[in-house]
């Protein structure tokens, strides 16, 4: 049934003898013109003022700005009761225009799914939509519209605590991923009562902060910028993304939050968005201290006239935006396109037909939140499962018995909110399955379990004294008060009763976090002693591994049987581990980002450019591009991760050596489980392009297939290469294809292909 917005029904005007009815509803851009038309400066302003709900100000103060029409929208209140009366108060306003609420729903929401580097490395789109989808589900039955994700910056730089968050170092997987992630936010659209809107972030280049130092400055080639760092906001876009949320970091000189060259020539005139464009936090502010504007009023009027639209938790805006539209310094025209987007946003959101729509009649809210029955666990521990990469198998270490009895050690194995990994939205830590929990279901009636702490997850106390002050609402690192040599002997006492020792190390959950920059990519200190006091034992010795970044692992790489990454798992994650520790589940993940030897190496990202003087594995000689003092190369590479089965690839056979612009070329491979169990593998495509007129990559990721296959099973997978795939940014940053010979790789990772050639013909 379509209904009319309380607002056209109020504002049924009589001038003059002549009746002017508001336009209808359904007319998007009749619709907003007139509101705009009718809104006051103030009203203006107060519709792009975001606000965070927390301490700074009391709940009846924000119920009275909204009434007032001085709120346009809040983040951080995330349930219905909570919400329902800021609603009412905005139908209370002049105009009853609706606010939205906001919330990071970056890896789930009630229920937590694996981080975004653990979502990336299942390679499986679907789930990972699906994933979305429940996130967008779960967080409009609690009354939210619209989420800041998915997190999509490229990230090549692993001492960047951020990286836990996004989908890893190539713009291919990451666009897909990004794609997937915004239809399962918003479906077939933001309008959904069950769909929440999705606004990509950061833009942009976010990753690429100077030496992974969080908020740094961003220097970037327009062709490296254009050709790996953009393309996944723009398929973010493309899919659909309602809004997009402002990078913190200067691009090229200029804070993102006033970069004209970004906001509008890029994004609004080239790729046509026609969305919200959000800041982050404190960002208008902040451009003072970038030291672009002299003072908050200068500051505002760079941001708005850039095209920063909504102000999240900043008071510049509110201060300053009428005393600068009235002295012209920043015109009307240019405060009005802000607010058509904003008010844009609203409307696709499904919010003008109804203000209530997710907040729903307070007969129906739930009786308790965190109720159980409100968590989707089926869905969360098959994501889980799918995210998990097997980084060493030796002898078959894996998977374990169940009749076996497991020692269980380490600073990870029992502690739920690292389970859940940063950014976890709602998720709750004692809703979360930890690895020990998981463990001693998987062994119960069989095997035994036994369980000790080990070691503290580090024992440096600048450490502990930064993790614990980050703001959340408990302290992240609770210590385990006996001495480091208590614990460890313990730890070896227990190790030495059982068959085989599964070790949970990495990092706490706040070491992968925003602001959370690191220096080191080693295990700490502590986790290191215990490593090596429990090699000592001589029994089997299988690694856990939870961390929010690629780690420099070389020591645990040569002494660990076996090794199994899983990020943060979220809140099935103790599950989900065991079942891939006792091979009710094969692992199938692929690294989404590579991991390299130790920091000194970084960026170590598979697809760099090519050299005049490339280091050449297994010919090491002088004067070529290399680290002398320790072997080169990644530890684990893109795209790399084993399996309990084997699979083989065949060498691609390709249909034509040569093809012209309009014509396509299939690669056809067989890929064959050659193993005894059935399992999941991810079968990659890479392109080369041999000559161009500017230095090209020496690889890069141009299409991928997961497939899943029975033990014995054969499978025939063709691909398809088309001129567009071959196209690149050139000098001129014209995105072209040059004829030429190509090769074109296929296989398991990004290091071990089989190739074949093929020729782009000169178009005629
Ligand atoms: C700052 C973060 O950079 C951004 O990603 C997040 O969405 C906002 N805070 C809101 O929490």
């Amino acid at each position: 049934m379509k209904c009319l917005h309380p607002l056209a029904l109020a504002t049924l005007l009589c001038t003059s003898g002549l009746v002017f009815a508001s336009p209808s509803l359904d007319d998007k851009e009749a619709f907003i013109n007139d509101l705009i038309q009718r809104m006051t400066l103030e009203e203006k302003v107060g519709q792009l003022r975001l606000i965070s709900i927390g301490a700074e100000m009391p709940r009846q103060r924000i119920r009275q700005e909204i009434a007032a029409g001085r709120i346009g929208g809040t983040f951080n209140s995330i349930s219905r009761p909570e919400n329902r009366p800021m609603q009412e108060a905005a139908m209370r306003s002049r105009l009853k225009i609706p606010m939205f609420f906001a919330y990071d729903v970056i890896h789930g929401h009630r229920t937590t799914f694996p981080i975004g580097l653990g979502l990336a490395s299942s390679w499986d789109l679907p789930l990972i939509e699906n994933s979305a989808r429940i996130a967008a589900l779960e967080a409009s039955s609690d009354s939210l519209d619209m989420t800041f994700a998915p997190t999509v910056d490229i990230a090549r730089d692993p001492r960047w605590g951020r990286t836990s968050e996004g989908f890893g170092e190539d713009p291919f997987l990451v666009s897909r991923v990004a794609e997937s992630m915004v239809r399962g936010y918003q479906g077939e659209g933001a309008n959904s009562p069950q769909r929440i809107m999705s606004v990509v972030k950061h833009f942009a280049l976010y990753g690429a902060v100077e030496g992974g130092r969080d908020y740094n400055v961003v220097d970037m080639s327009p062709m490296r910028m254009y050709q790996d760092y953009l393309p996944p906001y723009r398929a973010a876009i493309d899919a659909g993304a309602g809004g997009v949320m402002v990078a913190l970091n200067a691009v090229n000189g200029v804070p993102a939050s006033a970069n004209t060259w970004l906001l509008q020539d890029l994004l609004r005139r080239d790729w046509g968005f026609k969305g919200g464009v959000f800041s982050d936090h404190g960002a208008i502010t902040e451009l003072m201290r970038h030291g672009v504007a002299a003072d908050g009023a200068e500051a505002a009027r760079l941001a708005i006239n850039a095209g920063v639209g909504m102000s999240m938790a900043d008071t510049l805006y509110d201060q300053e935006l009428p005393k600068l539209v009235k002295s012209g310094a920043v015109s009307e025209t240019v405060l009005d396109d802000a607010v058509r987007h904003l008010l844009g946003t609203k409307y696709d959101m499904g919010l003008f037909h109804d203000p209530f729509l997710r907040i729903g009649r307070a007969e129906d809210d739930p009786a308790d939140v965190n109720a159980e029955q409100r968590l989707h666990r089926d869905e969360a521990r098959a994501m889980a499962r799918d995210s998990m990469v097997l980084l060493e198998n030796h002898a078959d270490t894996l998977p374990l018995s169940k009749k076996a009895t497991v020692a269980l050690i380490g600073p990870l194995a029992d502690s739920p909110v690292d389970m859940l990994g940063s950014w976890s939205a709602a998720g709750i830590p004692e809703q979360a399955v930890t690895l020990r929990t998981g463990m001693a279901k998987a062994l119960k009636g069989q095997g035994m379990l036994m369980y000790a702490r080990g070691a503290n997850v580090t024992d440096d106390p600048h450490v502990i004294n930064y993790l614990n002050q980050l703001n959340w609402d408990r302290p992240e690192v609770v210590l385990d008060k006996r001495t480091p040599q208590a614990m460890l002997e313990e730890a070896v006492r227990v190790a030495a009763q059982a068959d085989v020792i599964v070790a949970a190390v990495g990092e706490a959950r706040g070491m992968s976090h925003e602001s959370s920059s690191r220096t080191r990519l080693d295990l700490p200190d502590s986790q290191q002693a215990l490593l090596r006091a429990l090699k000592a034992t001589g029994k089997p010795l299988v690694l856990v591994l939870m961390n929010g970044r690629p780690l420099a692992l070389s020591w645990e790489k040569e002494n660990a049987d076996a090794m199994l990454e899983t990020w943060y798992s979220g809140t099935e994650g103790g599950n989900a581990i065991a079942d891939v520790l006792f091979g009710d589940h094969n692992p199938s993940g692929k690294l989404p980002i590579t991991f390299p030897r130790s920091v000194g190496q970084i960026p170590t990202y598979y697809n760099h450019l090519r050299l005049g003087r490339p280091y050449t594995p297994g010919t090491p000689g002088n004067y070529t591009s290399q680290y002398f003092e320790e072997p080169n190369g990644p530890l684990y590479p893109f795209g790399y991760g084993l399996s309990y089965s084997d699979f083989k690839v065949s060498a691609p056979k390709l249909s034509a050596e040569r093809m012209a612009a309009d014509e396509k070329i299939r690669v056809n491979v067989t890929v064959r489980n050659a193993g005894t169990r059935a399992g999941a593998t991810v079968v990659q495509l890479y392109l080369r392009d041999e000559a161009a007129s500017v230095i090209r990559p020496v690889k890069e990721l141009k299409d991928f297939r997961r497939v899943k296959l029975e033990a014995g099973e054969v499978r025939e997978l063709s691909f398809e290469i088309d001129e567009p795939m071959l196209r690149f940014y050139d000098a001129s940053l014209r995105h072209v294809s040059e004829p030429g010979a190509f090769r074109v790789q296929l296989g398991l990772d990004s290091e071990n292909v089989q190739e074949a050639r093929f020729e782009l013909l000169p178009r005629q």
